[in-house]
C-alpha cells in the first residue's frame, strides 16, 4: 500500500487533492483472483470502475468491458487489444458501434432486439463476422426479457454477420448475498438448456458481473478481503461446467489499490473544511458522511489534543460533508488526510464540474519511491464557460 512516507511526498510534490493508484496493489491482488479462479475461467476488467488503470489491466486482464464510445477512444489512444475488448453499454449507436469495429473490436453485447438488428447490420456492411452475447436482464432497464432474447435465437440464421455465441448477465453492484447469485445462475442455466433442447442451438458463453462486494468503511471486514470470490469459486466453477465463463468486475478489482490525498484547507469549531470534497469521492452506502471510510491522518504538527471532526469539502452545499464524525488527534491546517480504497468509482462517479473546481491529479504509484504523473490537475472552468 502507498505508505504514509509516500503520500507525504506525493503531496509535496503533485499537490492536493490527488489520487494515488498503487499498481503492485492491484497487479498483486489480480494475480491473487488468478489463483483462485485456478483456469477455470476468465477474469474481464469493467473499465469504467477506473479507467486509468486500463494499461495495467490491459497487460494482465483477458477482456476489457467498454459501455462507451468515450471508453473506447480512451482504450483507441492506450492501443489496447482490440481482440480483447467487449463492447457492451445500454446506448449503442450507430457510429459508436462502426468505430468500435473499425478498431478491430469482435465481441459486443446487444441489450435490446434494435441493438442486436443494429450490429447485425453494421456487421453485413463491413462484411466482418462477430461475436454478439444477448444481455438478459435482471429486472432493470438494462439487458432484454428472456421472451426477446429467445426471439433473436430464433431469428438467428437472418442474421449470419453476428453470431450469438452466449448470454451476458449482471448481477448488480456490492452484492453481498451469494444465495441471491446462485440462484441467478440456476436460472441462467435453464435458459441454456432451454436453448440447447427447445431451439437447437448450443450457445458457448457467459459473461458474467458477479458485482464482488469490497469493504472499504472502518467498520467493514478488512480479514480477507478475497473472500467473496473464493466462497463464490465453487459456484463458479460448476458454472464453468456448463458455459465457457469469464466474469467481469471493476469494483472488486480496483477499489484497494486508490487513496484520496487531501489537505485540511480551514478549521473552524467543529468542522475540518478539506481541500477535496464529496464531488471526487464515491463510496458506495456512504450517505451523507455516515459511514467512516479508513482514512490515515498525516500530522504537521506535535499537536495531540483529540477532537471530534466534521469532515467536509469545498463545495458550496451543505451536502459536501465527506464523515459526519471522525475523532482526530491534533488536527491542524495543513495536515493531511488520505482516504484509503477509493479505487473504485470515485475517479469516474464524482459530480466534477460542480463549482468549477480543479480536477484532481492522478499519480500511479509502480513500484516503492516510484511515482508517475498520469494526469495533471485539471481546470473545469472552461468546461462551465459559454462560448460569446
Ligand atoms: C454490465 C456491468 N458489468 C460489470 C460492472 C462492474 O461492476 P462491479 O464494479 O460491481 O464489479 C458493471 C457496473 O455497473 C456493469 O454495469
Amino acid at each position: 500500500m502507498t505508505s504514509c512516507t509516500e503520500i507525504r511526498e506525493i503531496a509535496e510534490r503533485y499537490g492536493t487533492p490527488s489520487f494515488v493508484f498503487d499498481l503492485e496493489i492491484l497487479t498483486e491482488r489480480f494475480a491473487e483472483m488468478r489463483k483462485i479462479a485456478d483456469g477455470r475461467y476468465h477474469l474481464c476488467y469493467s473499465i469504467k470502475a477506473n479507467p486509468f488503470l486500463v494499461p495495467c489491466m490491459n497487460e494482465i486482464a483477458d477482456n476489457l468491458e467498454v459501455c462507451s464510445p468515450g471508453e473506447l477512444a480512451i482504450c483507441k489512444s492506450l492501443h489496447v487489444h482490440p481482440e480483447k475488448i467487449i463492447y457492451s453499454g445500454v446506448n449503442k449507436g450507430e457510429k459508436d458501434v462502426t468505430e468500435a469495429f473499425a478498431y478491430g473490436v469482435c465481441t459486443f453485447t446487444a441489450e435490446s432486439v434494435n441493438q442486436f438488428h443494429l450490429i447485425s447490420r453494421i456487421a453485413e456492411q463491413m462484411d466482418k463476422k462477430v461475436s454478439v452475447l444477448l444481455r438478459l436482464t435482471s429486472g432493470t432497464q438494462f439487458g432484454m426479457s428472456e421472451e426477446d432474447l429467445l426471439s433473436l435465437i430464433e431469428q438467428r440464421e437472418a442474421h449470419p454477420y453476428a453470431q450469438i455465441d452466449g448470454i451476458h448477465f449482471f448481477a448488480g453492484t456490492q452484492q453481498k448475498k451469494p444465495e441471491k447469485k446462485k440462484k441467478e445462475l440456476a436460472v441462467l442455466k435453464a435458459l441454456f438448456e432451454k436453448i440447447r433442447s427447445g431451439y437447437g442451438m448450443e450457445l458457448k458463453k457467459l459473461e458474467y458481473g458477479p458485482g464482488f462486494p469490497v469493504p472499504v468503511f472502518e467498520d467493514d471486514d478488512f480479514s480477507d478481503t478475497l473472500k467473496p470470490m473464493k466462497e463464490f469459486h465453487e459456484t463458479l466453477k460448476e458454472t464453468a461446467g456448463w458455459a465457457d465463463l469469464t466474469i467481469e468486475t471493476g469494483r472488486f478489482i480496483s477499489a484497494e489499490c486508490g487513496t484520496y490525498i487531501t489537505r485540511a484547507a480551514d478549521l473552524k469549531s467543529s468542522y475540518c473544511i478539506l481541500d477535496g470534497g464529496i464531488n471526487h469521492v464515491s463510496y458506495i452506502g456512504q450517505m451523507m458522511g455516515m459511514k467512516v471510510p479508513v482514512i490515515r491522518h498525516l500530522k504537521t504538527t506535535d499537536n495531540t489534543d483529540k477532537k471530534e471532526w466534521i469532515l467536509c469539502g469545498s463545495l458550496c452545499t451543505v451536502n459536501d460533508v465527506l464523515v459526519r464524525k471522525k475523532e482526530l488527534e491534533g488536527l491542524s491546517v495543513g495536515d493531511i488526510l488520505a482516504f484509503d480504497h477509493i479505487g473504485a468509482y470515485s475517479v469516474t462517479e464524482g459530480i466534477y464540474l460542480f463549482l468549477s473546481r480543479t480536477m484532481p491529479s492522478v499519480i500511479l504509484r509502480e513500484n516503492k519511491n516510484s511515482f508517475r504523473l498520469v494526469r495533471n490537475p485539471l481546470e473545469t472552468s472552461e468546461l462551465n464557460t459559454p462560448v460569446i
